[in-house]
């Protein structure tokens, strides 16, 4: 198999572990954040289309330790890259390397840049998401680091801003042109919920994830491309595609103006790839609504086909697939009591996920990890997911040896 090992945590976090890194540092007691990682159980690249997702929380979380000093410097241990970084707050530069320094000065870049002065801080950073793997690790760390970052100045600050702030982090700092998506659901998801998240109003409604279904979520183990690469570049397939249509269709500004019906008529503005681009944006917004109203009726079965034709068209005409989620796909498909499954976040590579009969849910777990990973050589990171609450301080009643999840290498 190609590409590049995705790190996974075989690490537990805990309050207590993160509390024991920062006081063994620091020699003070910090205040305690976290924030879920989100996975998308449907609604591939619509959100920066201005279309609908329908994400929830997972239980793993990213976790700051944080005490204020009396300056304007942050120092940041990262226990993940065992690395400290120093920042000035008052002389922030990129070094344009999209490292996780990177997504910590972007935070405090457009904080600042959006009048909430900071204070300077010791930081310790730590989490159980899977980096890269399609589980928002990034947009998990940006949220908890706002989140700390505003208390330590105590700013308060409308959960709607934080959510846009961080996507600009990323955006204009980091450089990867993501949509609102995965810093929305972080900020704003309840735990036991999935929200279907109107990307261009950000208007959501909450429904409750299945009573007897689980998803599971499974590392595939590699991931094959730059984080900006191939993203931005299908975003600016998806831009280019607007404005040819456009040149026909008065007023259109995205994607989400369009109908199949508008763009089969339109079909000739187009290349084969661009067609291909936009038939999956359209054809993805239905389905996430499709979706949506399956979980209303607790229709898992439908759920499931949905997901299963949303990984079909983003393979075959979004094409951010890879043969090794292709292959752990078909391996999760095959499960008895697998209701559906698909890639999940940016692609080429990272995670999938299957929606399984809870009953069933330890035999699929054995099944994939063997089938899949005689394929990968080892036995893939997987994780049932569990809707978490959003970002905010780790709640104080929560036992410092509870495990936030349960980590298979
Ligand atoms: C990444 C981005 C999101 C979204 C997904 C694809 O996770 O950060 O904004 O576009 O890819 O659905």
């Amino acid at each position: 198999m190609g590409g590049q090992p995705v790190a996974t945590t075989l690490v537990t976090i805990t309050p207590r572990s993160i509390n024991d890194e920062f006081t063994a540092r620091f020699g003070r007691q910090p205040k305690l954040f976290r924030a879920p990682g989100r996975v998308n159980i449907i609604g591939g690249h619509t959100d920066y289309n201005e279309g609908f997702v329908l994400p929830t929380t997972t239980g793993l979380y990213t976790w700051i330790a944080i005490v204020p000093r009396d300056d304007r410097t942050l120092r940041v241990f990262s226990c993940k890259f065992d690395s400290t970084e120093v920042i000035d707050l008052d002389q922030i530069k990129s070094c344009g390397d999209g490292q996780w320094c990177e997504y910590v000065k972007g935070v405090a870049s457009v904080l600042e840049g959006a009048g909430h002065s900071l204070r300077g801080a010791e930081i310790v950073i730590d989490g159980d998401i899977p980096l890269g793997g399609g589980l928002s690790s990034s947009a998990s760390l940006e949220a908890v680091l706002a989140f700390a970052l505003l208390d330590c100045a105590d700013v308060a600050i409308d959960r709607g801003e934080l959510a846009q702030l961080c996507q600009r982090a990323e955006t204009d700092f980091v450089g990867v042109r993501c949509g609102i998506m995965d810093q929305f659901a972080i900020s704003h998801c309840t735990k036991g919920l999935a929200m279907m998240l109107d990307c261009r109003s950000l208007e959501f409604q909450s429904v409750a994830m299945p009573a007897n279904a689980s998803l599971l979520v499974v590392d595939t183990g590699v991931h094959h491309q730059l984080p900006a690469g191939e993203y931005n570049s299908r975003r600016e397939e998806c831009e280019k595609a607007v404005a040819l249509l456009a040149s026909e269709i008065p007023r259109l500004d995205s994607l989400r103006d369009l109908d199949l019906a508008q763009l089969e008529d339109k079909q000739k503005l187009l290349d084969d790839r661009h067609y291909r681009r936009c038939r999956h944006i359209l054809s993805e917004n239905q389905r996430v609504k499709d979706a949506f109203s399956a979980l209303q009726r607790g229709d898992v079965v439908r759920l499931g086909e949905l997901i299963s034709a949303s990984h079909a068209s983003l393979r075959d005409d979004y094409e951010v697939s890879c043969a090794e989620s292709d292959a752990l796909v078909e391996i999760m498909h095959a499960c008895p009591g697998v209701y559906g499954a698909r890639m999940v976040g940016g692609g080429f590579g990272g995670c999938s996920l299957c929606l399984v009969d809870s009953a069933q849910l330890d035999q699929v777990i054995d099944k994939v990890q063997a089938e899949y990973g005689e394929m990968l050589g080892r036995p893939p990171w997987v994780h049932a997911v569990t809707a978490s609450d959003p970002v905010g301080p780790a709640p104080a009643s929560q036992p410092a040896d509870d495990p936030q999840s349960e980590v298979i290498s």
